[in-house]
């Protein structure tokens, strides 16, 4: 909406106004330690977001190696009763995360909602490619969706896909233990 595009453009002037896309400052690991339910995705791209409505439900999960200073990041997804695993090892920076084998700076921006984080991708630096809205919680109040929506409209992406919270998450790791991965996988 026009009201949004001139909040967003303001910022650019003055830090008085509220900034909807403030980075968060000081990240720690234990900000984002453990695992998070994907609420809502947007995408600069629409068409990325008919990839995430296949999915039944997604989760990330962050966990710290005990000899290294490497984060490692899973992204977890549940499609067609199956899960995907998918990990990469990332820098913390700061106000995010970045990874060295791809081009691609993870920034968590701040959010009133106190127990999500909001990521946001960029290819490069100021070309948006996803804004994700992640929760301790499987579903955010209508006031927390909105900011996440109106944080999205100020990157220009004007379409999001909301995960359906009655989806069973997939469960932390791929268990060695047959009888765990069960448990895990009970629908
Ligand atoms: C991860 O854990 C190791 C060992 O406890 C610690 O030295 C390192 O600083 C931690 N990394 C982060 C990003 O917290
Ligand atoms: C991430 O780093 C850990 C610890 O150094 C290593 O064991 C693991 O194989 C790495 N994973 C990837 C995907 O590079
Ligand atoms: C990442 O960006 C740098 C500088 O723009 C470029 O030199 C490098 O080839 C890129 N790496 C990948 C994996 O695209």
């Amino acid at each position: 909406s026009t009201y949004l595009v001139v909040i967003c453009a303001l910022n650019m002037f003055s830090v008085a106004f509220v900034n909807l896309l403030r980075p968060v400052e000081s990240l720690s690991f234990h900000h984002v330690e453990g695992r998070w339910a994907l609420i809502s995705v947007s995408a600069a791209v629409p068409k990325y977001l008919e990839k995430m409505k296949l999915a039944d439900s997604g989760s990330g999960v962050f966990a710290n190696y005990t000899d290294s200073t490497k984060i490692s990041f899973t992204r977890i997804s549940s499609v067609s009763d199956s899960c995907q695993y998918m990990q990469t090892n990332v820098t913390l920076d700061g106000s995010g995360f970045s990874d060295p084998h791809l081009n691609i700076s993870m920034t968590l921006i701040q959010s009133s909602c106190q127990d999500c984080i909001v990521v946001r991708l960029d290819k490069s630096p100021d070309q948006p490619l996803r804004l994700y809205l992640f929760s301790r919680r499987r579903e955010v109040e209508a006031n927390e969706m909105e900011e996440f929506k109106a944080q999205a409209e100020c990157l220009s992406m004007s379409e999001h896909h909301v995960m359906d919270p009655t989806k069973e998450l997939c469960p932390e790791q791929i268990s060695r233990n047959p009888a765990a991965s069960t448990e895990g996988q009970t629908a």
